[in-house]
Parts: structure tokens; sequence; C-alpha cells
């Protein structure tokens, strides 16, 4: 049911099939919301041994960043960044590849609800194997979307990196999208941030580019899964924005960072109707 903040009529550049709500619906959406497991929660477990253990149908929304695959500890130093603030023990892949996108992508069509999404994000290298996992499991690609950063490592005899895929998945054709653009582009271009002096897995995503996710595929109270927490990022924007999370990562010393993170927010903290949203960009522009 489409809802619409109180004041004003609609911006232009705001889509007709637009969801939106008020903070105090999203509230009431976010409290009143049960779950036969307890949610809003993080396990410092295998994601692949833990998607098992999820009832059918349970979730509206997964954002995945898996490992790339690229022999990477999580401290490089190539982001400009001090390795001494950077957390230990980030967990690479060092096997096959294929297998290991398979096993956990296996797991997604089964716990999504068929309303639900997912959000895989690939970098170039190992994108074969991601795509080969998603035909196999039977989900539909629904976009794939570039996400452009503003600069990548040096290189000698080749182009720079400064892109990954977001591969945009659904497990119906009766999926949750909220087009809170009128004309939603698939090339996105966000900064990569830093935050200096604060401690950190090397491969944090912006919370921007999580917020985008989330916005046009999940409504305020729906649960959003996690498999690879490294920060948290995706728990703190559920949290802020009135949706519930779950999360699995597999390195224990993530946890003081991300539990950090989750608690430096408060529920609702980050919500804003998408219509007061684009009343502040019309005014700033
Ligand atoms: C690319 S990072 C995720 C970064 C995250 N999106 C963020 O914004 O902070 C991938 C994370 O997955 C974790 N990981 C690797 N294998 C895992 C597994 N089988 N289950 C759970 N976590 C795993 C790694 O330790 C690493 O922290």
């Amino acid at each position: 049911m489409e809802k619409k903040s109180k004041n004003n009529k609609k911006p232009s550049n705001i889509s007709n099939k637009l969801d939106d709500w008020s903070f105090k619906d999203a509230q009431k959406l976010f409290e009143t919301k049960e779950f036969p497991f307890k949610a809003d929660k993080t396990y410092f477990d295998d994601c692949i041994s833990g998607m098992k253990k999820l009832p059918d149908d349970s979730i509206d929304c997964i954002i995945a960043d898996p490992p790339f695959g690229l022999s990477f500890s999580g401290k490089e130093s190539v982001y400009n960044r001090k390795n001494n603030f950077v957390v230990d023990g980030y967990e690479e892949i060092t096997d096959d590849y294929g297998k290991f996108s398979n096993n956990w992508i296996s797991e997604i069509p089964r716990i999504l609800k068929p309303t639900g999404t997912a959000w895989i994000f690939s970098g170039w290298t190992n994108l074969r194997d991601v795509l080969n996992a998603i035909d196999h499991s039977k989900l539909n690609i629904v976009n794939h979307i570039i996400w452009k950063y503003q600069f990548g490592v040096f290189t000698k005899r080749k182009f720079v990196t400064s892109h990954y895929h977001l591969l945009f998945l659904s497990k119906t054709k009766n999926y949750y999208f909220n087009k809170v653009l009128h004309y939603p582009l698939d090339v996105w271009e966000i900064k990569r941030t830093y935050n200096p002096g604060q401690n950190k897995n090397g491969t944090k995503l912006p919370d921007e580019l999580v917020m985008r996710c989330t916005d046009f595929s999940t409504k305020p109270g729906d649960l959003v899964l996690d498999p690879f927490m490294g920060n948290g990022t995706t728990a703190k924007i559920a949290k802020g924005t009135f949706r519930h999370f779950l999360g699995y990562e597999i390195n224990k010393n993530a946890k003081k960072t991300i539990t950090h993170n989750i608690n430096s927010i408060k529920n609702g903290e980050l919500f804003t109707s998408f219509n007061e949203r684009s009343n502040v960009n019309s005014k700033t522009n």
C-alpha cells in the first residue's frame, strides 16, 4: 500500500510508484514487526552454516559483499589509511571460489521471501564464478549495476580498476521495488569514504551505497540479512532507517568494530522520508 508524507505534493523528480513513510509511520512499522527468531543480531560464525538454519521465506533483502578471492588480507594500505587502524583476521577465500560462491548463493532462494531481493557485490576477476552460482541457484538477475568509485590501485601496464559489479537479484518476478528516483541509472558514482583514526576492516562499503540498496528494495520493518558483515555497514544502515537486520561475520576480531558501529546509531536516526529528502535537494540545487 502506498503511503505518502503529509506535507506538500510530490516533487517532480520522484516517481509515481513511490512508497513513502513519515518518521512516525516508519517507526511504528519497525516497532510492531515480529519474527519467529531473534532479529537485530550478529552471529560471529560462518554464514553458510548460519544461513542453513534460517527458516524458509523469512528474509526481505540480502546485501552481500563477500571476499572477492584476491588474496586480500584486509590490511592493505592501498586506500590511504594507516594499517594500525585496520582490523586483523579478514577471512579471504583461498581455495575454489566457484565452490564457495555456490555454497552460499544456493542458500538465497530458500530463505528469501517471494517478494525478496538480493544484492551481491563482486570484483571483476571472479565475476564469472558469481554469475555461474547465480545461474545454478535460479535467481533472476534484475540488474547488473556498476559502482564507480573515485580511484583504484596504481598500475603500470594496465588500466586502474575503479568499479565494482553489483548484481541485483530477485527470487520471483513479483519482487518489491520502490522506485525512489524517476530515472534510476545502472551506473552509480559514489565516493569511497575514509574515516581516519577509526578501526575498520579495509573493505568498508560507503553508507550511501548501502542506503541506496535498502531505499530501493526494502520498507521500514523489513528484515535485511548481511552474510559478510565486515564492519557492520548494512546493520548500521538498517538500524538507522527503521529496518531490522541479521548478520554473520566469521572473523571474531571484528566483534568490537561491528558492535561499536551498530551501537553508535539509534533506531531510525538516519531515517528521512523521500519527500523531505527531495525538498532538501530542490532547495540546495
Ligand atoms: C568484503 S568484507 C565485507 C565488508 C562490509 N560490506 C563492510 O561494509 O564493512 C567481507 C567479510 O566477510 C568475512 N567472511 C569471509 N568468509 C566468511 C564466511 N564464510 N562467513 C561469514 N563471514 C565471512 C570476512 O572476514 C570479511 O570481514
